[in-house]
């Protein structure tokens, strides 16, 4: 098969990653988690207790993804692994802010695009069929109810040891989902060329079946 990139956009925890991830291995390809990069630069943010000079914060970061064999992908800001700490409530509560910063999405943007250059991406976030990889071989606009990514999220957070439930989970993921489609820049859209997969009620073997069978038809 020829290298390919694919892009995987949709609201918060639609499940993009746990399908991008799974998709990218059976197709020995590379995943990219983009919003991890805004959580890592998010996670700095706070760290400078909340600076507003955006400039000045990206004009001093270093960002780059490594792949575990067994941890997965890892963000690495500024010579120190914080992968661990981009789930947290803080850094969620705060990054649909930061990632609507001019500085920060040009920052990203360059970045996921230097890794896309190659091909063989599985890229998930909000731009990327709209903006990063508007070329990308297949977009997917990926979607699932809100009741159900609040439950599907308050099952991670349980796995991982975060304290949440999912009253609280809904409202955030419908405040963040509001922010994001409404920033000035690059706001969550549907490109227009992508396929919109509605993941309410399936389960994680059937979504990834139906992005594989659209990869097949590609050829
Ligand atoms: O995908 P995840 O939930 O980790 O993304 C966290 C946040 O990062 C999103 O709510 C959004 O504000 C931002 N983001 C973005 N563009 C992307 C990926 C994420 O603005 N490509």
């Amino acid at each position: 098969m020829k290298r390919i990139n694919i892009a995987l956009d949709g609201p918060a925890a639609a499940g993009k990653s746990t399908i991008a991830k799974i998709v990218a291995a059976k197709l020995s390809m590379i995943y990219v988690d983009t919003g991890a990069m805004y959580r890592a630069i998010t996670y700095k943010y706070l760290q400078q207790n909340k600076t507003e000079d955006f400039e000045t914060l990206i004009a001093g970061s270093e960002l780059a993804l490594t792949y575990d064999e067994v941890k997965g992908q890892r963000v690495i800001l500024d010579n120190q692994d914080v992968t661990d700490y981009l789930r947290e409530n803080d850094v969620t509560n705060h990054v649909s802010y930061v990632a609507s910063k001019e500085p920060v999405r040009t920052f990203a943007v360059n970045k996921q695009q230097e890794l896309a250059a190659k091909k063989g991406i599985v890229m998930d976030g909000r731009d990327i069929g709209t903006v990063v990889l508007p070329d990308a071989d297949l977009k997917v606009y990926m979607i699932a109810s809100v009741e159900e990514r609040a439950i599907r999220r308050q099952k991670d957070n349980e796995e991982r040891g975060i304290e949440s439930t999912v009253e609280q989970l809904r409202q955030e993921i419908a405040d963040r989902d509001h922010y994001d489609m409404n920033r000035e820049i690059s706001p969550l859209k549907k490109a227009d060329d992508a396929v919109t997969l509605d993941t309410t009620g399936k389960d994680i073997e059937t979504v990834t079946n139906e992005i594989l069978d659209m990869v097949s038809s590609l050829a």
